[in-house]
């Protein structure tokens, strides 16, 4: 009788300090999905590395400049990437023109930069 009780202490007491179940694993994922992508992210390792050549203030390619926030803004609609010539351009792999093309996750960035409201 008192073995029992014991287990059944022991099993409660891992579940106060470990959890049950998969809470451990939901929340991480959360976490995942939570980070937030910011123009500066953006700018800093696609827009000045690989497009800011053709599209600068001085030399804007087809009138588009990516090299501020309120240049690039003319080509993205916030909340819509699949409107946003910025996000078609490069998922398309029309930009940059001659490739290589974004990577996935290049384009992933983009597209949640855009989905949350393109914030700077
Ligand atoms: C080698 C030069 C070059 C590079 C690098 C380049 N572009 Fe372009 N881009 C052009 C030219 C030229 C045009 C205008 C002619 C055209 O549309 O093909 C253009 C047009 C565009 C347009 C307007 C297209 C439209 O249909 O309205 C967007 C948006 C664009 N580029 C985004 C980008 C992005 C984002 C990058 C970087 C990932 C990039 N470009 C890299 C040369 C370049």
């Amino acid at each position: 009788m008192r073995f029992k009780l014991f287990i059944f202490v022991l099993i409660l007491t891992t579940c106060l300090f470990f959890g049950c179940g998969n809470s451990e694993e939901t929340s991480s994922n959360t976490t995942q999905t939570q980070v937030t992508v910011t123009f500066n992210d953006i700018s800093s390792r696609i827009l000045q590395p690989k497009c800011v050549a053709c599209h600068s203030s001085s030399q804007s390619s087809g009138g588009v400049d990516l090299s501020s926030y309120t240049s690039v803004m003319r080509v993205v609609i916030a909340n819509s990437p699949n409107s946003s010539s910025l996000y078609r351009v490069t998922s398309s792999g029309s930009m940059p023109p001659g490739g290589p093309q974004l990577s996935a996750s290049e384009l992933q960035t983009i597209y949640q930069w855009i989905s949350n409201g393109a914030n700077r």
